[in-house]
């Protein structure tokens, strides 16, 4: 019983790393690696969308020269929010973000630019828009820690993982 509790164990293993490669390669060719050119998942949140600033945050990104390789509008479940935010599921602002990130549409995208993973945080700014560098877009367009107009992936794995919650054929 218990060999065969390891076995499985061991291929469940093997199985995840294989597609973590699998992945990587697939979303990086050798000249974007060679460029670090990166892929970022943004989102303009449901207050920024609600205020109309889904334009403006998009000329932003376009004069920034990213590259909207994918973009559509939808509105989370509960159920969504909660699966993309589990990272936060501990923390005491867990319930209020999932209200929020599910109370109106939302815009999602898969932003192209070298090292775009970091250069989108900067074009965000800080979390908190009372802290967020002046003309970022969560100092120009964010109302509070929760309302902050805008997400973005902290790092290449968490970008990955992203983008294949809304865009999973684009990592197939
Ligand atoms: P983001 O970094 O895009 O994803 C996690 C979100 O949780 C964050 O934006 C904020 O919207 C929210 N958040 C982070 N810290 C706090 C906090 N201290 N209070 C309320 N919301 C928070």
């Amino acid at each position: 019983m218990k060999t065969k509790i390891l076995i499985g164990v061991i291929v469940l293993a093997i199985t995840l790393v294989t597609i973590d490669i699998y992945f990587t390669n697939h979303i990086f060719s050798s000249k974007d690696k060679a460029k670090n050119i990166e892929y970022t998942l943004a989102i303009v949140k449901p207050d920024a969308v609600q205020s109309k600033k889904t334009g403006k945050i998009i000329d932003r990104i376009e004069n920034e020269n990213f590259e909207i390789i994918k973009i559509k509008k939808l509105r989370l479940t509960p159920k969504q929010a909660e699966s993309f935010y589990s990272v936060h599921k501990n923390k005491p602002f867990f319930k209020n973000l999932v209200n929020y990130m599910t109370s109106g549409s939302i815009v999602v995208m898969v932003l192209q630019k070298e090292n775009a993973i970091e250069e989108w945080r900067k074009l965000m700014g800080s979390t908190n828009p009372e802290e967020a560098e002046e003309n970022s877009l969560r100092n120009l367009f964010g109302t509070d820690i929760e309302k902050n107009a805008v997400h973005g992936s902290d790092s290449p794995q968490t970008s990955k993982k992203e983008i294949y919650f809304f865009f999973p054929s684009f990592i197939k």
